[in-house]
């Protein structure tokens, strides 16, 4: 791929990097991996497999040509994290940062099991980063969202916005940010860097990873790629008298590479950084409704997607996207691919994997 002219940083490659990737066998992990590997990195997965698959971290291999240290297991398994610390180091290639997207993260289940949410993404995390204190490893770069900041009181949301979450998922990655503030402030050697995700779909371009969730969908994207492959009847669009172009919602909807290609910026970031703890926005920058995307998604895939117009959906907000400045000021990082990118790759995952990693 040609290098964009926005990558203004040059640092050395960061060959025979060890790193934890936490969560790394589920739809950003599976796309980050990838390009870690390409940056030189030598990344060593933790996964429950609660929510990932290993037939994904097969195809990583095979499409970066390395193959991978997987370990099976939790964040919240104390024992674990210090023996993957320890045996890293030992065999000479100690682990120099964590990259975690461990969590659960269904908003809907958060609310209808909010202490689960709280175990595995809070109290996951200070298991995670008191093991990392033990093993002195000083970096993590985090999986945030965009749902920190609730009711949005202006647009676009700029990392300055309050953070106000409206649901115990939002909450765990907004008391997790705070976290991972103070334990910034705690040490100088500390460097968190807080990824906060606007609406990541599509998928590789070879068709070989993308997005694969359980039962029913409950984001848009995915539902209209299983409507177009025949699993759905027809998408259901929740609101159309929004105050927006056309009454549907509007979100920022970013590429799943795009996105996996930040993280690589984040730790090249953490590595020249001089103060510790950074929230950053991860998203285009550009709103498009859901009829624009559904419209979008016909165009490049060719087939119909039949809809009704429902009711507004509980918790819903009418619009959002997100001011990507930071990230280009920081990290070099902006997104490049298109909404129509998105589609065909989404759509090339989904037609060749019509269940998912499923046979
Ligand atoms: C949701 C989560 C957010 C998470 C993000 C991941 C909520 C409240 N927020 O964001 O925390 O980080 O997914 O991508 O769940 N829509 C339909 N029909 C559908 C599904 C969605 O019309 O079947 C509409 C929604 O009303 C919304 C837009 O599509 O306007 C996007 O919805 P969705 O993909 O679920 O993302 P968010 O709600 O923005």
């Amino acid at each position: 791929m040609p290098i964009p002219s926005f990558q203004r940083f040059h640092l050395p490659p960061a060959s025979n990097s060890s790193l934890l990737v936490t969560g790394g066998a589920g739809y950003i992990g599976t796309h980050t991996l990838l390009e870690l590997i390409r940056a030189g990195y030598q990344p060593v997965v933790l996964d429950d497999f609660s929510n990932g698959s290993h037939l994904a971290l097969k195809r990583v291999e095979s499409l970066a040509g390395h193959t991978l240290q997987v370990v099976e297991g939790s964040i919240t398994d104390t024992g674990l994290l210090d023996a993957m610390f320890s045996s890293a180091a030992e065999h000479g290639s100690p682990i120099q940062a964590v990259v975690h997207f461990a969590g659960l993260k269904s908003v809907g289940e958060s609310v209808a099991k909010p202490l689960d949410y709280y175990q595995t993404n809070v109290a996951g995390t200070l298991t995670l980063l008191q093991a990392m204190e033990r093993a002195h490893v000083h970096t993590i770069v985090f999986s945030s969202s965009a749902t920190v900041y609730g009711i949005p009181l202006a647009q676009p949301y700029t990392e300055s916005h309050p953070i106000a979450p409206v649901n115990p998922y939002g909450s765990t990655k907004a008391i997790v940010e705070q976290i991972l503030r103070d334990w910034c402030a705690a040490h100088p050697a500390h460097r968190a860097t807080c990824l906060r995700y606007f609406n990541p779909i599509g998928a590789h371009p070879s068709g070989m990873l993308g997005e694969a969730p359980e039962g029913i969908p409950n984001n848009l994207f995915p539902f209209i790629t299983q409507v177009a492959v025949g699993k759905r009847p027809h998408l259901n669009v929740f609101g159309n008298d929004y105050p927006t172009v056309d009454g549907t919602g509007v979100r920022d909807y970013i590429h799943v590479v795009d996105l996996a290609i930040g993280h690589v910026k984040a730790l090249e970031h953490s590595r020249r950084a001089t103060t510790g703890f950074v929230a950053i926005n991860l998203g285009t920058g550009r709103g498009t409704s859901v009829l624009e995307l559904l419209h979008a998604f016909q165009t490049v895939s060719g087939q119909a997607i039949p809809y009704e117009f429902q009711p507004r959906r509980p918790g819903d907000i009418a619009e959002c996207w997100a001011d990507p400045s930071t990230a280009e000021a920081l990290l070099g990082w902006k997104a490049t691919r298109t909404l129509e990118d998105m589609c065909a790759d989404g759509w090339r995952w989904q037609s060749q994997n019509p269940n998912g990693y499923e046979p």
